[in-house]
């Protein structure tokens, strides 16, 4: 019986020499069955698995609505005209981008000036609480809290202040608020601007 077992355990290497040609045959069909397999994955056969769909990739963020912040320009050299768009285009690169440190009003007062209510409220069309350009530059200087009520809303949140942008960025921006989305309410100019920061903080009503 043990020896059946081990004749049927060397059956496939019955002398001295087999093993050898036993693995050159194994060798071979090795390289045989990769060939196969080699074919098989270039022509068809088993479809090699689809490689895995690459994460898809973030949205590109939105180009920025207006060109980067327009240089300094020097007002008295412009006449009255000139100065308004001078005003202007400064405001709208403020408005859009934030300026030169501070947070642009487009996000919270949105692009139309419609503001977001009742969070934020609009800039168009509100002649109140824009008020004098000193009052008006007094917001962006200071900021804002408490309570008020614009086109019949209420709001009660925080408009930060931007004391660090230029009296001219402030004076440009408020400008471009006064005479954007149909408000035509004139230019304000740096010297409101440099008053505003010498009076108290406007107060919510
Ligand atoms: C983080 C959001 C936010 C940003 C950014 C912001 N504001 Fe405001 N703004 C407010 C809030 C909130 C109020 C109302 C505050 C209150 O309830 O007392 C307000 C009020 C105002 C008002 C007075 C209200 C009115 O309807 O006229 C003006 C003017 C104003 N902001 C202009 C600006 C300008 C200019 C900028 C950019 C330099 C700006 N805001 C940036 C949130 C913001």
């Amino acid at each position: 019986m043990r020896r059946v077992t081990e004749s049927g355990i060397y059956a496939a290497a019955p002398d001295g020499t087999h093993p050898a040609r036993l693995s050159e045959n194994t060798m071979r069909l090795l390289v045989i069955a990769s060939l196969i397999a080699m074919g098989a994955a270039c022509s068809g056969g088993e479809p090699a698995p689809a490689p895995a769909p690459a994460p898809e990739a973030p949205p590109a963020p939105p180009a920025p609505v207006v060109a980067p912040a327009a240089a300094p320009v020097d007002l008295s050299t412009l006449d009255d005209a000139g100065k308004l768009a001078a005003l202007q285009k400064i405001g709208e690169a403020v408005y859009s981008t934030g300026g030169n440190g501070g947070i642009a009003c487009t996000t919270c007062h949105q692009p139309t000036g419609e503001g977001t209510p009742p969070a934020f409220p609009p800039l168009k069309g509100q002649k109140d609480w824009m008020g004098t350009c000193v009052h008006h530059a007094g917001l962006v200087v200071h900021g804002l809290t408490g309570e008020i009520e614009v086109g019949g809303v209420k709001y009660n949140g925080v408009m930060p202040a931007q004391g660090n942008l230029s009296d001219l960025e402030i004076a440009g921006v408020i400008t471009f608020e006064r005479t954007s989305w149909g408000n035509d309410f004139g230019p304000c100019f740096p010297e409101d601007v440099a008053k505003a920061r010498t009076e108290p903080a406007p107060k919510g009503k």
